[in-house]
């Protein structure tokens, strides 16, 4: 843990691994929530484009929070959110405090070698982060039916023994501290792959959330036990 780190409040759950799957949101989800919107070319992790649901400003910029002076803290919501009520409630509904919403539009990967080797990066979640506050992490929401798909998170970016894969089904919900896990999604099928990105405060709420949500191995199904 370097210094900067330690000066923050992180989440003891996610201090082995640095993510945790959890159980899959089973509300129904309407495509129009998110192939309705204004997706802008924005490339990261592969052939990507991304729609902004919250900001820093309310304006539709993809940029980091710092562009404008501020922590990826307290989003404000765009004219995107408008036409996602579901997934506006489903940030909210989380209870922590809450930086940028974007949804990603994934093409389908060339191939996993292509993703390890030119894909895997660590994202800049905590600039501006004030010593003492929570430390940001980013939530997954899968949006589209990708269970052949899987999010691939390695402690060392060189070493395939530090990896963990994390599947893709609709519905699928996980926390990565995605400044710690070098990530990237390895995308097969067809058609693209969405799924919303929520940069969240790690404390009391999103703990909470995470605990109400966590896997219960007890009366797993076989598809929910490979999420787990
Ligand atoms: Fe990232």
């Amino acid at each position: 843990m370097t210094d900067t780190q330690a000066r923050h409040q992180k989440l003891p759950v996610l201090s082995e691994t640095g993510f945790v799957v959890l159980r899959a949101f089973r509300e129904r989800l309407d495509p129009a929530e998110w192939e309705s919107l204004t997706y802008l070319d924005w490339k990261s992790g592969g052939d990507s484009n991304f729609a902004v649901l919250a900001s820093a400003t309310g304006e539709d910029d993809p940029r980091g929070f710092w562009e404008h002076g501020k922590p990826d803290k307290d989003g404000i919501w765009t004219s995107n959110a408008l036409r996602a009520p579901t997934l506006r409630r489903w940030v909210t509904s989380v209870g922590a405090r809450f930086g940028r919403v974007r949804i990603i539009k994934l093409q389908p990967s060339t191939s996993e070698a292509e993703v390890t080797a030119q894909h895997l990066h660590l994202d800049d979640n905590n600039r501006l982060n004030p010593d003492g506050a929570g430390w940001v992490v980013r939530a997954w929401l899968n949006l589209t039916d990708d269970p052949d798909s899987y999010m691939i998170l390695r402690e060392d970016k060189d070493d395939p023994a530090t990896e963990h894969r994390i599947p893709m089904p609709a519905g699928a919900q996980f926390v990565v501290d995605t400044e710690r896990l070098w990530h990237a999604a390895y995308h097969t099928g067809k058609a693209p792959r969405y799924a919303m990105i929520t940069s969240f405060e790690s404390g009391p709420a999103l703990q909470a959330w995470i605990d109400a949500n966590a896997v219960d191995r007890r009366s797993a199904s076989p598809r929910s036990a490979a999420l787990g």
